[in-house]
């Protein structure tokens, strides 16, 4: 089994990417990580409607390749002003590729069927922003009909990563990832 993990945090060392390599590891899966640092925004050129793929040469192509051989998809952003991170925006725009052109919007998803979104934050209420998380999953479920596990939220999160200082992240953690693999 294979997994791919994307950390939409621009901290490659931080909280996001921390719980992203913790559920990976829950997985039992091969996993690859992928940062969003230095991927473009989508241009909105289109012509992904006829390639497919999108054109840009950028870091992407090489997260689409490993998309195409994966099984399982995490997907982590820290919470940014109420929201997902735009790199975690950018990363879901760069899958317009996989929706054929309108009015079919067709799907031509190549990537896993099985994901698990996972936020962190910096505000302890771990519920606070389900609603916002819900629409991510909402995005997969809709366009690409990808199985989305409960959204992990790991709140309380400082700048100074100390993650690997709470037992409870990481077991929460670790049981997503077994959960999201069906183990
Ligand atoms: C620009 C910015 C905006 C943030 N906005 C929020 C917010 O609205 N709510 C919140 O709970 N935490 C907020 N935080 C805190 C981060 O979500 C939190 O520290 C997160 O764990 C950072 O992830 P990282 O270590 O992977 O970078 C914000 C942090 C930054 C840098």
């Amino acid at each position: 089994m294979k997994a791919v993990g994307i950390v939409a945090s621009p901290r490659m060392d931080g909280n996001t990417a921390f719980v992203v390599g913790r559920v990976l590891e829950g997985t039992g899966a091969e996993g690859r990580v992928f940062g969003m640092n230095g991927i473009e925004p989508c241009s909105a050129c289109m012509a992904c409607k006829g390639t497919v793929r999108c054109v840009k040469r950028d870091g992407m192509q090489a997260i689409y390749e490993a998309l195409a051989v994966s099984d399982l998809l995490v997907v982590g952003s820290p919470i940014y002003l109420d929201h997902i991170s735009a790199q975690a925006w950018t990363f879901l725009n760069r899958l317009y590729c996989f929706i054929g052109p309108a009015p079919q919007l067709e799907n031509r998803w190549r990537g896993p069927r099985r994901c698990l979104v996972t936020a962190t934050q910096g505000r302890p209420a771990e519920g606070h922003y389900l609603p916002q998380l819900g629409q991510i999953t909402a995005v997969l479920r809709k366009y690409w009909s990808i199985e989305c596990q409960e959204p992990l939220v790991v709140g309380g999160c400082r700048r100074e990563p100390d993650l690997a200082a709470r037992p409870e992240v990481i077991s929460a953690a670790l049981a997503a990832g077994r959960r999201l693999a069906g183990r």
